[in-house]
């Protein structure tokens, strides 16, 4: 079961990680592949399952997990770039970072950045979904508030602004899939960096904090940042 949301999940995505598919190799093909030997007995998947977002154990969710944030049906159109969406969503304005060093600000939350800011701002309730209003807030580090100053930017565009020099290339364009997951709607201008671009709402890769790379030696900042 589990396996299988995995795959489609994987499945389902579309342009916003072609990057990492630049080898020349049809990514279907290399997906079959790997699907036969996922399938395979004995291999660890890891997945939502008791993961943070894993909500099917509180009342409120039905025994459910994807309800709190997706529906089949009657969706949330109202945002850009949200999928299925069925949380309610924040109306919040935020501050957003700033620097002088920075070579691009970032804007107001897009999309997929206020999808998580509706529950991460701790203005909407975890529980307020699907047209009811829930009464239990998200509280302690995971709430970051309406004040994202003190935040790694986010809905900033990538412009491989911190690309100087050419081992950086190959982070993202060639050799193996790397993990991250860059924003970029409907396959052409800029292209964005938001909250999934690091984290990994639905923990394929079980690393901790729904991390899409891993901390150790700082890998995840070092794909993008030459230090
Ligand atoms: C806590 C909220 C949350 C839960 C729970 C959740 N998702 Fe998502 N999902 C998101 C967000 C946010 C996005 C858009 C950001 C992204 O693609 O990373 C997304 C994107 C998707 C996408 C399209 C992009 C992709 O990654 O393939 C699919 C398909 C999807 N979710 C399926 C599911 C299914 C199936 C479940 C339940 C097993 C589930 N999600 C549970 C928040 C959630
Ligand atoms: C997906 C690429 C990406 C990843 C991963 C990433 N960053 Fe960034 N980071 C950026 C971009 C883009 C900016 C904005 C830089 C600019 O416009 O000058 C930025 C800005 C920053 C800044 C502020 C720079 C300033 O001039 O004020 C710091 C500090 C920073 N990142 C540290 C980190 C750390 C630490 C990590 C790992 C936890 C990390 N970054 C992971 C892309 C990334
Ligand atoms: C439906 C509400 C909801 C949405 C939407 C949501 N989250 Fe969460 N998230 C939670 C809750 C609840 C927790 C657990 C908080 C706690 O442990 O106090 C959590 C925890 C986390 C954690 C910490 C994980 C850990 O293991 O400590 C991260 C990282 C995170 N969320 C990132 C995201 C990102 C990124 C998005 C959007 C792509 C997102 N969340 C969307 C409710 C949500
Ligand atoms: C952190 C990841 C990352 C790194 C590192 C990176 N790129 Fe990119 N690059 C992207 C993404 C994402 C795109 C847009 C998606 C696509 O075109 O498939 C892109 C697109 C491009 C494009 C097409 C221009 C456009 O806007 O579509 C060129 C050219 C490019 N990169 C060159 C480079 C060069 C040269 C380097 C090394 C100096 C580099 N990139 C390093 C992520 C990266
Ligand atoms: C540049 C990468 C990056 C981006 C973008 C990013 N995060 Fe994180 N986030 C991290 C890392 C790395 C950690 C783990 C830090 C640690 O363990 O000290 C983390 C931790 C968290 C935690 C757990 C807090 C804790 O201390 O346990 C939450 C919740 C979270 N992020 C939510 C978000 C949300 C929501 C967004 C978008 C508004 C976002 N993150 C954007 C890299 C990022």
């Amino acid at each position: 079961m589990n396996m299988r949301i995995r795959f489609i999940l994987w499945l389902a995505k579309t342009q916003k990680d072609d990057v990492m598919w630049k080898s020349g190799v049809p990514r279907l093909a290399v997906r079959m592949v790997a699907l036969v030997f996922l399938c395979l007995p004995g291999i660890a998947w890891a997945g939502m399952v008791g993961s943070a977002h894993d909500f099917s154990a509180s009342g409120w969710s039905g025994g459910e997990i994807c309800v709190a944030c997706h529906t089949p049906h009657n969706s949330d159109t109202t945002i850009a770039e949200a999928p299925l969406w069925n949380h309610e969503l924040t109306n919040a304005t935020f501050t957003v970072y700033n620097s002088p060093t920075m070579d691009v600000l970032p804007q107001q939350p897009r999309g997929p950045t206020k999808l998580c800011l509706s529950c991460h701002d701790g203005t909407i309730a975890i529980d307020s979904f699907g047209g009811t209003t829930g009464a239990t807030f998200i509280s302690g580090v995971a709430n970051l508030g309406n004040d994202l100053s003190d935040d790694h930017p986010v809905s900033v565009e990538w412009i491989h602004q911190t690309v100087d020099t050419s081992p950086f290339c190959a982070n993202c364009h060639f050799g193996p899939p790397r993990e991250l997951v860059f924003f970029r709607p409907g396959g052409s201008g800029p292209i964005w960096i938001e909250c999934a671009t690091c984290h990994d709402v639905h923990d394929a890769a079980n690393i901790p904090k729904l991390l899409r790379r891993t901390m150790a030696g700082s890998e995840l900042c070092k794909t993008c940042h030459e230090k």
